[in-house]
């Protein structure tokens, strides 16, 4: 994966659940990069989404790799469970590592992508001394938990502070953005720095999923 291209990013938790194969395919066939797909456990987040058979169940469906976005408790008891189940990327939350370091040493025993992610009031500063072991910082530019809420703007100065301390590092990281992705927010996303655009209601909302994602990636690679 090269760390300045731009990778779209959909998120199923706006799928019609109805439809998730027809929709995860026709995503794949038509330039999606990644299928990003929400954990939540109604503890570390005020809701209750998808688990590991359905991690399992996407990679029988799609060639792209799985962005398993994890914002449980604990997410320590299950990194084997999601990497086994397929997650080609597993990021957990800062917020809910009391030791992050060995959190990701074990996401990499796994043999798969470790990233962070780090909700709108945590301090990019907080992740300075792991950048050595992730391969993916996530920016949350909404209160995780939910699809289809609103950019929360101060975002964007995270989004370019990451950015700087990631160029300075010289590490292969990919910079990601999820939340309040859409049409309005994402050329400015991008110029700040982010080059993972994870996006959900902006992706599945209109009638035509193929070609709102291919609008908001010719945006974005245009910005
Ligand atoms: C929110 C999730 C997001 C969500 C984004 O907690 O992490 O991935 O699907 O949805 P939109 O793009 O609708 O803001
Ligand atoms: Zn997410």
């Amino acid at each position: 994966m090269e760390t300045h291209k731009i990778y779209i990013a959909p998120s199923i938790l706006s799928a019609d659940l109805l439809q998730l194969k027809t929709q995860v395919e026709m995503l794949t066939e038509n330039g999606a990069d990644f299928i990003h797909v929400d954990v939540m456990d109604g503890h570390f987040v005020p809701n209750l989404t998808f688990g590991r058979n359905v991690v399992k169940t996407l990679k029988r469906i799609t060639s792209l790799p799985l962005d398993v976005h994890l914002m449980i408790s604990n997410p320590d008891l299950y990194i084997e469970d999601y990497a086994r189940a397929g997650a080609d990327i597993l990021t957990v939350h800062e917020e809910a590592c009391t030791h992050l370091h060995r959190t990701l040493q074990s996401i990499h025993q796994q043999g798969i992508k470790a990233g962070v992610s780090l909700n709108p009031a945590t301090p990019i500063a907080t992740i300075e001394n792991v950048l050595d072991n992730i391969d993916l910082l996530l920016i949350m530019t909404v209160n995780p938990g939910f699809g289809g809420q609103k950019f929360i703007p101060q975002g964007l100065k995270k989004i370019a502070e990451a950015r700087r301390m990631i160029d300075t590092s010289g590490r292969d990281i990919l910079l990601e953005v999820d939340g309040g992705v859409d049409s309005s927010t994402v050329e400015s996303i991008v110029q700040h720095g982010a080059n993972v655009l994870v996006s959900g209601n902006a992706i599945f909302g209109p009638p035509d999923i193929v070609a709102a994602m291919k609008q908001l990636k010719a945006k974005a690679e245009k910005a």
